[in-house]
């Protein structure tokens, strides 16, 4: 039997104070549960998921672009820039088996227009100013040092190039907190323990969103990155929102 990763005794809110625990502990809990990880996120999601996806593929990819999906994963944003027109998407993970798990579906799908790159979202192993577009879903929440990987981002990106950002925000106020604040600390850990049988991963998820930026400060930290907003959206209730931004 596997053994899956366990947070410290002290929990996972211990992982903020130490931002390499973090990154290797995330690394990890994505490898285990890669496997249940497409049918956790469609049932958490009531099914939403893949239309949000969609919605940010449409805000960032114009036909032909060669775009970069960061923290891929099992590949769902790269497949929604393939459809939204993209002639090339760069799809990077640090965690192999979720790349594994793309691999397959592309496999399935017959796209063979899809480079699965294995590396850090803080270090891509891209050229300067070589992508029309730079995305990534339920991702940056998870890397301890933003700066860094929306720096990267810039790096990456020809001028105005367009960055789409998918990502569960924390909500400090707003009538949607309640809902928010339950969908997280009650029905997410309960529905991820049941489904994927790792507890830790799905208690962990609630803590990111609550040590993470809301909106109108992750506007603030693209802007200082050298980003013009393009559009702010905040979906399902404020457990979503969605950033595109051009790099001026
Ligand atoms: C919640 S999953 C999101 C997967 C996918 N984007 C989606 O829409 O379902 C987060 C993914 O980001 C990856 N990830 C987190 N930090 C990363 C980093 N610094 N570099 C590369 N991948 C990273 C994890 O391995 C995991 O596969």
């Amino acid at each position: 039997m596997r053994t899956l990763s366990r947070v410290t005794t002290d929990g996972p809110e211990a992982l903020f104070d130490d931002p390499a625990a973090r990154a290797g502990y995330v690394r990890r809990i994505f490898g285990e549960i890669s496997g249940r990880y497409d049918l956790v996120n469609r049932v958490m999601t009531l099914g939403r998921d893949q239309a949000w996806r969609r919605l940010a593929a449409e805000e960032l990819v114009r036909p032909g672009d060669r775009v970069v999906d960061v923290g891929t994963g099992t590949g769902d944003l790269a497949f929604a820039c393939r459809e939204a027109g993209a002639r090339t998407v760069f799809a990077v993970d640090f965690a192999r088996p979720m790349l594994e798990r793309a691999c397959a579906k592309a496999r399935q799908l017959s796209d063979d227009h899809i480079a699965w790159v294995h590396a850090d979202a803080t270090r891509l192993p891209l050229p300067d100013a070589s992508v029309d577009g730079w995305c990534s879903a339920f991702v940056v929440r998870n890397i301890p040092d933003l700066d860094t990987a929306l720096a990267e981002a810039f790096r990456v990106l020809r001028p105005r190039g367009r960055l789409v950002v998918l990502e569960v925000p924390r909500m400090d106020q707003g009538w949607q907190r309640p809902f928010a604040r339950t969908h997280f600390n009650r029905v997410v850990p309960f529905l991820g323990r049941r489904l994927s049988g790792h507890a830790d991963a799905y208690r962990y998820l609630p803590v990111s969103v609550d040590h993470f930026l809301t909106p109108p400060e992750l506007t603030q930290r693209l802007i200082s990155t050298g980003f013009g907003m393009r559009s702010v959206r905040v979906l399902m209730f404020g457990t979503v929102a969605l950033h595109v931004a051009e790099k001026a």
